[in-house]
């Protein structure tokens, strides 16, 4: 059986007792968490930058999922990134819809220069086909199940047909990449993702809002 890992959005949790939340994802033997920045330009929502991902990472051991929704807007498009490099994360995701062909290369070298798995979103409107030229580069793959911005909202379940496609053009290809799922996961939707052959799973607003964590993070694993 495959590992299927669950990746808590820091989105949704209580920002005035992040110790508390870390603790509840220790419990709960989290080994990755997923930290959302949105930019209030290529998403209408704005979160946080690197302090609080600094803090964070500076009172845990977790593996961290960065998933950008952002337009970059510094003069070197590099820079944008810096502060969040310092913070040790295992991987950095950013939405194909917001760079220019120039900037998903220079994105890709940053990764890897920095030992960061590298890894591409796309939102619900958007062809999974985009990222075909991208397929053998790819860590990881996030296939968003709601539009990108907010916590809480239901799961587009027409996206499963992106992630049927990427484990057949996976297994034909024998490419590496991982398959992530983010948006609306319950204990419901996670059974549709796991079939359609998911590897990691973000759920926000189902664990943080519940007060079982660990039991909730078990149903996601095992249904
Ligand atoms: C939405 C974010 C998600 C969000 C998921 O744009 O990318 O990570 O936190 O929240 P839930 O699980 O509540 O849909
Ligand atoms: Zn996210």
């Amino acid at each position: 059986m495959k590992n299927i890992i669950i990746a808590p959005s820091f989105l949704s949790a209580n920002f005035a007792d992040l110790k508390s939340e870390i603790k509840r994802c220790e419990e709960a033997k989290i080994e990755w968490i997923h930290y959302d920045v949105m930019d209030y330009d290529f998403v209408p929502n704005l979160t946080f930058g690197s302090k609080i991902l600094k803090d964070i990472a500076n009172s845990s051991n977790f593996k961290i999922d960065i998933h950008f929704m952002v337009k970059v807007k510094t003069q070197s498009f590099e820079d944008f990134f810096t502060d969040y490099i310092k913070c040790n994360p295992a991987m950095m995701t950013m939405h194909i819809e917001s760079m220019s062909t120039d900037e998903s290369n220079k994105f890709y070298e940053l990764c890897k220069q920095n030992n960061i798995e590298f890894s591409l979103a796309v939102s619900p409107k958007t062809e999974v086909k985009v990222l075909d030229t991208w397929l053998d580069k790819l860590d990881n793959i996030l296939i968003m199940s709601v539009e990108p911005g907010f916590g809480g909202q239901s799961f587009i379940p027409e996206v499963l047909t992106k992630v049927e496609y990427l484990v057949e053009k996976r297994k034909n290809n024998h490419y590496k990449f991982m398959i992530e799922i983010d948006g609306g996961i319950n204990g419901e939707t996670s059974k549709q993702a796991l079939k359609a052959g998911v590897e990691m799973m973000v759920a926000g607003s189902y664990l943080f809002e519940s007060d079982n964590f660990t039991k909730k993070v078990e149903t996601l694993k095992h249904g």
